[in-house]
Order: C-alpha cells, then structure tokens, then sequence
C-alpha cells in the first residue's frame, strides 16, 4: 500500500499475571500425567503465566496498553483507534477494548473493537489499525493482543493444557507524514490470508450460538503442526511480504514468530534459511499465548535492547482457521 503516509511504532507494553507455574507445578497441581521433559521436549515449554483472582483479559490488555502509552509518551485523549485482538474476552459484549476505553479513559471519539482472529489476530489487528489510520484523521492507534487461555483449555487434556498461558502485549501506532529522501519507516507490508477448511483441526467445543457456553480447546496437533511450518517457513510467503517492502531476506534483523511451539519457530527458520539467532522465542517463558505471543516477545526484545531504531523487523503469526498474517516493520 503507497501512502503520503507511514503508519510507526512508537512504544510497546505488555503485562503478565502475577503467578508463574512451572511444568512441574502445573504437573503437581492440575493431577496430569505429564513430565517437565516430555513438555520441554515437544515444546520447548517450561513454564506459562496462569491468572489468578482479579486478573482477567481486560486487566492484562489494560495494563499492557497503560504500559504502552506510558514508553511512547501519549495520553489516553491523543488515542483515536483501540484494537484488542483476542478469542478469550471477558465478555461476549461489550468488547474488551471498550472495557480498557472506559478504564483508561480514552477518546470520546476513538474507535474501540475486538479483533477475533485466533493466534494470528495480533497482526490482523495491526492491518485494521493501519487501514484506520490512513483512512482517517487520527494520529495515534493502539494495538493490543491479549489472552487467558487458561479459561479455555480442558485441564483433562494433558495434549492441550499445558501448551497455553495467559498474558497480553500492545503497540502504540503514530501516523507520520513520510519524509521524501528517507527509508521508509514503521508498518511496511502486511499480508494476510486463511484456510478455512482447516477449521475443524482447532476449534472450542462450544460457543454462544451452540449451547452457550465457551467451549474448550479442541486440536489435531499434528495437522496444526504440519500446516503451520509450511506457512511460517515459506520463503515465497516470505519473499511476497519482503518484495512488498522493497526489502529482501538479508535485510531482516528480527522475526519475532507466533510462539507456539519451539520446534514449529526451529522448522520455520530452517525453511526460511534465516538463523535462530534472528528469532526472538519466548515460548519457554510464557508459553502460548495466543494473540498475545507475539506483542509478548516484542515488548521483551524491545527492553532488553535486542530491538533497535531502524531495525527491520518481520512478524509471522499462525492460528486457528487457519488464519495466517505477516508484517514487515521498520523500527
Ligand atoms: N505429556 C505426556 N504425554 C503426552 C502429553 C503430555 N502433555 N500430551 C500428549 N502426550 C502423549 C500422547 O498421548 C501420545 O501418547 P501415545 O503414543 O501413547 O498415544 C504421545 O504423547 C504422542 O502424542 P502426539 O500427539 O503424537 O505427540 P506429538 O509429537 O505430535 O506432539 C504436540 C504433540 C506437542 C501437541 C505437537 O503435535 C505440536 O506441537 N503440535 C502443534 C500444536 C500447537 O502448537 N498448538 C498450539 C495452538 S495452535 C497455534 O498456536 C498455531
């Protein structure tokens, strides 16, 4: 997409519950017939956040886009556009983002809406965000992903509990006029796309419209396994998102991937052909996370200064529809 415009990120946050389980832990407490090796093993999994009393996916998208605007120095009344990307709302309405509008005391006239779109839907979010953004008059958007999977998962399901955690991150989004002469900044190629036949290989067992409940996690491991290291690995999807960017795989300093599974982000580097030490994984810490993984293992990499200005920085996203999202961001 050309624009006058380029759409930056000017600060990040994330928040995390209180109480951290290890595998161990987890093991002890939930009855599971499991081992802190088989998880570490398989995953590369060792331990996940798990909420406790008070602690729900409004507060974490909350303190995560309180966090956010704090490190980019913009007030709640500059905020025009509020995303949450999330499957575990608090509510089936009014939307988490509305419930953080009303907290944080945004804009009257900001935009606040919930993005659904699995473990992809942070990226999805940050299309929306940057199609609002241009489209509009607002200067500054903020994207969050945010989860608690633990009030999803069936702790009976030793195959599926102990793969997800809680937590939420967030990105403040400036629109800046684009400086003739300049590299390019901020937001520069998304793609997006989905199988929806694929549906059935993860899905809740249940909804509002089908019995009125949340369900819980339903999953074909293998089948998500296998379709998620043909997309992440891709060098063609890759090599669309680069070439939209005018940039190629040599220019990446930083793909930070959904964090799902160690050994799905290890394959999808191989078939990339772009060194595990460009990959930011913070799988072991927080587990997965759903929408949240990856603003999660952005707000980390950002702190500790692994993430620098000018930095190009590729994001992968996978999930349940399968839907698949990637972004190319220079920093
Ligand atoms: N502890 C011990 N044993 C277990 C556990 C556990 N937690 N879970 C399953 N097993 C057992 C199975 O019952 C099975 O036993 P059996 O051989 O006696 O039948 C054995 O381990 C092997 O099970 P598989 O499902 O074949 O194991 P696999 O090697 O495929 O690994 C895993 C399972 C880790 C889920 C893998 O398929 C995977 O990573 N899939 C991707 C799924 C994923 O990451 N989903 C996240 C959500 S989707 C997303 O974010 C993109």
């Amino acid at each position: 997409m050309k624009s006058d415009f380029e759409i930056r990120v000017i600060g990040t946050g994330s928040a995390l519950p209180v109480k951290v389980w290890s595998n161990a832990e987890l093991i002890a407490a939930r009855g599971l017939e499991s081992s802190d090796e088989w998880i570490r093993e398989r995953t590369g999994i060792a331990q996940r956040y798990i909420v406790g009393e008070g602690e729900t996916t409004f507060t974490l998208a909350r303190d995560a886009v309180a966090k956010a605007m704090a490190s980019a120095g913009v007030g709640p009344e500059h905020i025009g556009v509020l995303i949450v990307a999330t499957c575990t709302p608090d509510l089936s309405f009014p939307s988490v983002a509305a419930l953080v509008h009303g907290d944080l005391k945004l804009a009257h006239n900001c935009v606040v809406l919930d993005v659904n779109a699995a473990c992809s839907g942070f990226v999805h979010a940050l299309a929306v965000a940057r199609g609002l953004l241009l489209a509009g008059t607002a200067e500054y958007a903020v994207v969050v992903g945010a989860e608690t999977f633990s009030n999803l998962v069936d702790w009976n399901d030793r195959a599926t509990c102990v793969l997800f955690g809680d937590g939420a991150g967030a990105v403040v989004l400036k629109k800046d006029t684009r400086t003739q002469g300049h590299k390019a900044q901020g937001v520069l190629s998304i793609d997006m796309g989905a199988d929806g036949t694929c549906a059935p290989q993860l899905m809740s067992s249940g909804g509002v419209a089908r019995g009125r409940v949340a369900g819980t996690v339903l999953m074909n491991g293998r089948e998500v396994y296998k379709h998620a290291v043909r997309q992440m690995g891709s060098k063609v999807e890759a090599g669309k998102l680069l070439d939209e960017a005018g940039l190629t795989v040599a220019d990446v300093n930083w793909v930070v991937p959904h964090q799902a599974n160690l050994r799905i982000i290890e394959a999808a580097a191989q078939g990339l052909g772009i060194s595990m030490d460009k990959f930011v994984v913070t799988v072991d810490q927080h587990a997965n996370t759903s929408a949240a993984t990856i603003p999660l293992a952005l707000d980390v990499a950002v702190r500790d200064g692994r993430i620098q200005a000018g930095d190009v920085v590729m994001l992968q996203a996978f999930g349940a529809g399968f839907a698949w999202s990637g972004a190319v961001i220079r920093w």
